[in-house]
């Protein structure tokens, strides 16, 4: 039990992290996730929930203002990442990635993979996720 309870509290520990809060959204035919832009207007991270997908995706705004949408799977063994200070943390084995995806600590040896991210006319920000596999 007190090993479940530890896990639990471990992100709340990290109490540095940028503030985030989850969307819960889908995919759509096209294999594109639909933001808001207004989701990220006033946060430098969301958390996307796609629906049916067993992992979050970690939307990020850059100090330049530009977006990167990463899939929080650890590359080492497939675990869920949790956030953390200053990027993410596995709590299976203890691999961190910064804000850009990158290795800092391993075991993990492969970048978080990431998704291509634009915007359309109605103020959408858009996720292309159809080529995941
Ligand atoms: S599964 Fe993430 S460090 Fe092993």
């Amino acid at each position: 039990m007190a090993t479940a309870t530890a896990f639990l509290l471990l992100p709340t520990l990290d109490g540095c992290s940028p503030s985030s809060s989850i969307f819960q959204t889908s995919v759509n035919p096209g294999g594109i996730i639909e933001v808001p832009e207004n989701q990220i207007k006033d946060t430098k991270l969301k958390i996307i929930r796609p629906a049916g997908w067993q992992y979050d995706i970690a939307l990020h705004k850059k100090e330049d203002g530009s977006l990167a949408a990463l899939l929080l799977r650890c590359t080492h063994m497939d675990n869920q990442l949790a956030q953390a200070s200053g990027g993410y943390i596995c709590h299976l084995h203890g691999s961190r990635f910064n804000m850009d995806g990158k290795v800092i600590k391993g075991p993990a040896e492969k970048n978080l993979e990431s998704f291509p991210v634009s915007k359309d006319n109605n103020g959408n920000i858009l996720i292309v996720v159809k080529n995941f596999s």
